[in-house]
């Protein structure tokens, strides 16, 4: 077997505490099993910044981080990647801040990664870059001279080539990920969406719909949705710490019933919308005033660019609101924590929860809706409310659909959920369950890769002939 380097954002924590973000949690899971090389930023800011020592952690995955400069953190972290990428690939055009320096600051901290990874490559390694901070990296890496597999996964979605393009270097990102041999996508919409970009932005073409040429240039596509260790985390679900949890919750809410949302504190997430969804639940069945409440968890995310500090603000003062009109004596609506929990008190917190609302106006996968099915309860099982809009909407179709911006079927949903038959809820997650099993972090990991080494065997099989 290759050794395998992963390049990504955010490194670890291999361990299980409170960590927030699919991406680690993902690749945590998989890493485990396979050991390997992950390199990235330690979060930490110091003068030196790249060019500083590389931080250490051995083991059989060997953790390697630098710091960044106040200067990257800023332009490339908190503005190209977080202000300009991550709001157009999630269809919010309105919120992107196109400003030159963070362009500039975003093809300086790939090169100088790509520059600091160089001496750390083997001839026979496997590179797996992961997630939009690293679009050109790849580039970076070949222009070093590797001539080795590498490979890309996009954790968000791609949007529609027509929003894509309101990037003023659309064309240029677009064909410096041509370098790599092989870039999965979440689902079949987002690898679409990026054929369309490739044909009609890039003038290129294609035979087969997957493998895609501009100027003989070409780069293999594929749809590997990405899942959960959830054997693992059903047994945290049971788990002494989780059964205090659970025990906690169930002693606070009594005969109320509790559902759950646990999201970054993030636009794409749907927060607010699922308020009004759950404000309109009230609304339309008062009876249910006093029997029911939304826990929201949401651990607050990029907390110094305006719009996630302008939607705390919403999402709070929304709640304080609710609460007020609807809320009782001994009864509120709903509860706000904004901490990170270890994953054993989270399996606890997600078993105790009678349905869980995911409910992201746009979501590359969201790893919540499947570690909430893996937590469940198989003789009393909640019920997942999931948006359409979410990347595991396309397979864990026996949740109840919604379209998150609509109000009255959010509502309507809630509403199902809450007088739903055991029979009904059994059968439904046993499927869900089924699937959240099937496709875990280590077999997404194990397929990518079997693709991008068998991708590069032929390529280089074909460069010989
Ligand atoms: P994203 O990658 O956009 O953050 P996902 O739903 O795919 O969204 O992944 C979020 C991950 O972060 C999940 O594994 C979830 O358990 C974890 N997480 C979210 N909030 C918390 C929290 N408060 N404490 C611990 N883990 C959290
Ligand atoms: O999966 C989406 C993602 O942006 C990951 O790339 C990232 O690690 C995670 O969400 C959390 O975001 P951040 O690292 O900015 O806190």
């Amino acid at each position: 077997m290759t050794r395998i380097v992963i390049v990504s954002n955010r490194v670890g924590p291999l361990s299980d505490e409170g960590k927030a973000g699919g991406l680690a949690v993902g690749l945590a899971d998989a890493l485990r099993k396979r050991g390997g090389i992950w390199f990235g930023w330690s979060g930490e800011q110091t003068p030196e910044g790249i060019d500083g020592p590389a931080h250490v952690e051995d083991g059989p995955v060997k953790l390697v981080t630098v710091d960044f400069s106040e200067e990257d953190a800023d332009e490339f972290y908190s503005g190209f990647a977080n202000q300009t990428l991550w709001p157009i690939l999630h269809y919010r055009v309105n919120l992107a801040n196109f400003e030159r320096r963070f362009e500039t600051g975003y093809d300086r901290v790939n090169k100088r990664m790509a520059a600091k990874l160089m001496p750390m490559l083997e001839s026979g390694d496997t590179v797996w870059i992961h997630d939009y901070h690293y679009l050109t990296l790849g580039q970076a890496i070949r222009q070093g001279g590797f001539e080795g597999p590498i490979g890309f996964f996009l954790h968000t979605p791609f949007p529609a080539p027509e929003i894509f393009a309101a990037l003023p270097n659309a064309r240029r990102l677009g064909r410096s990920m041509l370098e790599y041999n092989v870039i999965g996508f979440q689902t079949e919409r987002d690898r679409r969406n990026f054929r369309r970009f490739v044909l009609d932005e890039l003038g290129g073409t294609t035979e087969d719909g997957e493998l895609l040429d501009v100027d003989g240039n070409h780069v293999r596509t594929g749809v590997f949705p990405i899942g959960i260790d959830a054997e693992r985390f059903a047994e945290f679900a049971v788990s002494s710490e989780a059964q205090r949890r659970e025990r906690q919750v169930r002693n606070l809410i009594r005969e109320c019933q509790q559902i759950i949302g646990v999201d970054r504190l993030d636009y794409t997430k749907g927060i607010p919308e699922r308020f009004h969804g759950f404000e309109r639940f009230l609304e339309q069945h008062p009876e249910s005033r006093g029997r029911i409440f939304l826990l929201q968890v949401a651990p607050v995310s990029r907390g110094n660019v305006d719009a996630y500090s302008d939607l705390r603000s919403e999402m709070e003062s929304l709640a304080g609101r609710i609460n007020g009109e609807h809320g009782g004596l001994d009864w509120a609506p709903i509860r706000i924590l904004t901490r990170g929990f270890a994953r054993k008190s989270l399996a606890g917190i997600y078993r105790s929860s009678r349905m869980a609302l995911v409910t992201p106006l746009r979501d590359g996968m969201n790893l919540v809706a499947k570690e909430y099915v893996a937590a469940q309860n198989p003789d009393d099982p909640g019920v997942l409310i999931l948006s359409r809009f979410a990347g595991a909407a396309a397979e864990l179709t026996e949740a109840l659909i919604v379209n998150p911006h609509d109000d009255e079927d959010v509502s309507g949903a809630i509403q199902k959920a809450f007088h739903m038959p055991l029979g009904e809820r059994q059968e439904r997650w046993n499927a869900l369950n089924a699937k959240v099993r099937k496709t875990t972090a280590e077999s997404w990991a194990a397929n990518f890769l079997d693709v991008l080494d068998q991708i590069h065997r032929d390529e280089n099989t074909a460069r010989r002939a």
